[in-house]
């Protein structure tokens, strides 16, 4: 009997540990947050039954994940300690119970939101963000003050603060910028998260602070871990107080006095919580006054005035009736579960996301089989797991396509992606999803051009491709359903109108793979014009901020195909702008002229010298080819000289290219 429970105890926390490391430091769970907390309160039990099996490194001991190594560590000005949890009225009624024995004379508690992100503390020293961490261990966590830095929503200043203050929070991800991100995700291959948490923790632990700051994340402020000179006698105050100081602070609470007034917030907010824009695990119930909360003290790693009520989890049971594959502008084929429909979270849910074969096979779905699904991050069904223990043994495996299910063409999963790829550019199903795309809000927003318009023009063969858009003309559209002479005016004027459309988004509305609407506006702020990127290779890309490996590569290979190119001379025909923002004034000495920089400029930064040559229309590329007219050089040159001389490449001092930069000058 002691054995099995020494052998239990162990194997709780060897699985605890792995589930802590997955959570934490890769930001991908491995279980749902529920079967951890029971995993959690196993353990917790046995250990307060057999005291002598506590260990000080078990799981129940430690607040959360150890500190990554990949950002510096940072000590937190006082703990930031977790709550213990409560999962019923009976809980409440026992947490309320030992407040009074306790001595709290005033038991009303703040109930509060408890929103599902992650934990920020952030140091504002006269008024001015200087540090944020996350909660690591409770007594130190990473330092992300870049990345934090980043995100707008959270003040770099705050108005009439204290001198020295930190403050608590939770960083989310709204659930609209969630589902977004995990759309362009999937059309990329990459993996998706499983729940906007883990894509706020992803996003907030980027080593580019760029890309923190491009995923939309946002915050709640709730407590105050210290400061100077500050003294809010009620969570009440505290809220409105640092409110007042610029921080956002969630609008949702409510001072209870009685379990029956927790009892009916608790079941407001869990109606309400699917039409809130940001997801919640639960609440927190904190004691009203703080003076007395010192006196209350914690209990290692809970406070004794505070708990969290965990909503119960939101699951249901249904069956895989089917496996459908769907095929977006990239080619990605994504499965789809056809599911009996069965009520969850307040509404009817018959399809779930597969995401990719490696999910399906690591959970070894199967057509026919009992599963359990839930909301992830309460918006997009998935499947949790499959309930194998009511197989009857007619379900059938699934096997992923090898070919497209829109046109029947070979597909490929190329090495290191999950996705399968229709690789065929003139796949109706792709080229449904392109048009789409294209013509879409954030792409090249032409109002009025949405799927049912899109599909009708192409089922009419009115349009076989994007550039097909130009030349619709009045007679087409009024062939459409539901277009008469207005509808069809206002849509070829928003077509007109779009031509004008900076380059940033014409790129992106291409749907060239990882070229997302960032990476078109960076490509087309950097290029005098659609010209130059088509010239420019991978090296030359990559130099670009902001512009990694994967985009260079795709944006490449995008335009070495002969069709990409006469598509864009098409668009280019028809009247679309071409140009980017960093065009000369006009033509000069340099437009066009290809130059490498190599040793020590005398007077000028490389960074400088390279905005000058690029204002002028130069293209600087990083390394010495035939297709390099000049090779700039200063003190100290590397092998690029040598390769220049032998490739007979012009090469000029700092002093000759001023010369041909002021010429330029004159010419405009
Ligand atoms: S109070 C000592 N308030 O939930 C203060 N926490 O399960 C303890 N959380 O670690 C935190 N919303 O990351 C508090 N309104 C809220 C919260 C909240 C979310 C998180 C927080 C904490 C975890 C505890």
């Amino acid at each position: 009997m002691k054995e099995d429970i020494q052998n239990r105890v162990a194997e709780l926390r060897q699985q605890l540990r792995m589930h802590n490391v997955s959570y934490y430091e890769k930001d991908a769970p491995s279980i749902s947050d529920q079967e951890y907390d029971l995993l959690m309160r196993e353990l917790q039990s046995l250990e307060d039954e057999f005291p002598q099996l506590r260990t000080a490194d078990s799981p129940t001991q430690r607040v959360g994940g150890a500190v990554s190594p990949r950002f510096p560590s940072v000590q937190h000005p006082a703990a930031l300690l977790s709550l213990d949890n409560a999962f019923d009225e009976a809980d409440l009624l026992a947490f309320l119970e030992r407040l009074r024995k306790n001595g709290a004379v005033d038991r009303s508690l703040l109930a509060e939101l408890k929103i599902d992100g992650l934990t920020v503390a952030i140091t504002y020293r006269e008024g001015t963000l200087e540090t944020a961490a996350t909660r690591g261990d409770g007594l130190s966590g990473e330092d992300v003050t870049a990345n934090v830095k980043a995100i707008r929503s959270i003040p770099q200043k705050l108005k009439n603060a204290p001198a020295l203050l930190t403050v608590r929070g939770e960083i989310y991800m709204p659930k609209q910028s969630f589902e977004a991100l995990n759309r362009d995700r999937e059309e990329n291959g990459e993996t998706t998260f499983a729940n906007p948490r883990n894509a706020a923790a992803g996003s907030l632990r980027q080593l580019d602070p760029a890309v923190t700051g491009s995923r939309k994340l946002e915050a709640f402020f709730y407590d105050i871990v210290s400061g100077e000179d500050v003294t809010f006698p009620t969570q009440e105050a505290l809220l409105e107080g640092i409110q007042a100081y610029g921080l956002p602070v969630n609008p949702k609470n409510r001072l209870c006095c009685t379990v029956e007034e927790i009892a009916a917030f608790i079941a407001e907010i869990e109606e309400e919580r699917h039409r809130l824009p940001y997801d919640i695990d639960g609440m927190v119930f904190k004691l009203n006054q703080i003076e007395p909360r010192t006196k209350l003290g914690a209990t290692g790693k809970f406070p004794r005035w505070a708990i969290a009520y965990k909503f119960q989890p939101e699951q249901a049971e249904t069956i895989v009736e089917d496996i459908i594959v769907s095929v977006g502008r990239t080619g990605a084929l994504t499965p789809t579960a056809c599911l009996q429909p069965v009520s969850l979270a307040g509404s009817t849910i018959s399809r779930a996301t597969l995401h990719n074969e490696d999910n399906i096979r690591g959970k070894d779905i199967r057509i026919g089989d009992h599963v359990l699904i839930q909301k992830a991050g309460d918006v997009i069904p998935e499947v949790v797991r499959v309930l194998e223990e009511q197989r009857n043994g007619g379900e059938r495996i699934f096997v992923m396509p090898h070919s497209c299910p829109s046109c029947g063409q070979p597909a490929v999963r190329p090495e290191g992606e999950a996705a399968w790829r229709c690789v065929n550019s003139h796949c109706p199903a792709r080229i449904y999803e392109q048009l789409v795309h294209f013509a879409s809000k954030k792409a090249m927003d032409i109002d009025g051009m949405g799927p049912a318009v899109v599909k009708q023009l192409l089922d009419r063969g009115l349009v076989r491709d994007i550039a097909d858009i130009y030349t619709l003309q009045m007679d087409d559209l009024l062939s459409l359903e539901r277009f008469g002479p207005k509808s069809a005016t206002n849509l070829l004027n928003a077509i007109s109108a779009s031509k004008t459309a900076p380059l940033g988004r014409l790129l992106f509305a291409l749907g060239i793979r990882h070229v997302g609407e960032r990476a078109g506006k960076v490509l087309a702020s950097r290029f005098a014009g659609m010209e130059q990127i088509l010239q420019a290779d991978e090296a030359q890309l990559t130099e670009i901020d902001e512009i990694g490996g994967i985009i260079a590569e795709s944006i490449v290979s995008y335009f070495a195909e002969p069709q990409h190119r006469d598509l864009i001379q098409r668009l280019s025909d028809l009247g679309l702008n071409m140009q980017g923002e960093s065009r000369p004034a006009q033509e000069t000495l340099l437009s066009g002229k290809k130059v490498v920089i190599t040793g020590t400029l005398p007077g000028i930064g490389r960074e400088e010298a390279k905005a000058l040559m690029e204002q002028a229309g130069a293209i600087v590329a990083s390394s010495v080819s035939k297709k390099v007219d000049y090779l700039l050089m200063g003190e100290n040159p590397g092998s690029k000289e040598g390769k220049a001389r032998e490739l007979g490449i012009a090469i000029l001092s700092w002093e000759e290219m001023q010369t041909l930069l002021a010429a330029g000058r004159e010419n405009a």
